[in-house]
C-alpha cells in the first residue's frame, strides 16, 4: 500500500463511480489529499485495485472511504487495507477509529466486524438513496494502542 497522489485520481474515480451509489467527486478526493488525510492506494502489479481514506483527528480517526475494484474483491485486499489503516492510526497515537456504513452493506459490515469494529450507534435515514433514505450504522474500533500486531 502506498500514499495516493493526484496522479492516481483518474483510476480511483473510475473505481469510486463503479462501487458507490453516491460517489465522491474529484474535488472530494483533492480536498482529502489537501487536508492531510491519510489517503492510500493498493496496487496489484501496476494497477490500482483499491483505495482508502482516513481522516485523523486529535485522539480518534474516521474512516471516510474504502473500496476494492470488483475484479479484485474477495481476495483479502479490503482486510489488508483496513489493517494497514489501523496500524497507521496507531502510529499516529490515535486510540480509536470510527466509521459509518449503510445498514444494507453486508460485505462492508462483515469486513469491519472481522477487523474488530463494533456497532455503537444507528443514524436513522442518514443516507439518501434512490428509493428514499437508508440508516447508517456507526461503528468503532477502540483501544488501538497495543492491540494490533506489528
Ligand atoms: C467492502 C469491500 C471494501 C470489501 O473488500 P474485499 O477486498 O472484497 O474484502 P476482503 O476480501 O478483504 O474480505 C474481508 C472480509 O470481509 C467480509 N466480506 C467481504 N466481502 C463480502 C461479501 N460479499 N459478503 C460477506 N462478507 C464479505 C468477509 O468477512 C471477509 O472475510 P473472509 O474472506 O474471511 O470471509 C468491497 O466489497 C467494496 O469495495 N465494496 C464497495 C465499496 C464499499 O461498500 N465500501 C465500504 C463503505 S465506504
Amino acid at each position: 500500500m502506498r500514499l495516493m497522489t493526484e496522479i492516481d485520481l483518474d483510476r480511483v474515480l473510475v473505481l469510486e463511480q463503479s462501487l458507490h451509489a453516491t460517489p465522491w467527486t474529484r474535488g472530494n478526493f483533492c480536498d482529502a489529499l489537501g487536508s492531510g488525510y491519510l489517503c492510500f492506494v493498493k496496487q496489484v502489479d501496476r494497477e490500482i485495485a483499491g483505495y482508502a481514506v482516513l481522516m485523523p483527528g486529535v485522539d480518534e480517526a474516521e474512516l471516510l472511504n474504502i473500496g476494492v475494484a470488483y475484479e479484485y474483491q474477495h481476495q483479502g485486499l479490503g482486510r489488508y487495507m483496513l489493517e494497514a489503516l489501523l496500524l497507521a492510526a496507531r502510529e499516529k497515537k490515535l486510540s480509536r477509529v470510527y466509521l459509518e456504513v449503510r445498514a444494507s452493506n453486508f460485505p462492508a459490515i462483515a469486513l469491519y466486524q472481522r477487523a474488530g469494529f463494533s456497532q455503537i450507534g444507528l443514524r436513522r435515514g442518514y443516507y439518501q438513496i434512490d428509493t428514499g433514505r437508508e440508516d447508517a450504522l456507526v461503528m468503532v474500533r477502540d483501544n488501538l494502542a497495543g492491540s494490533i500486531n506489528g
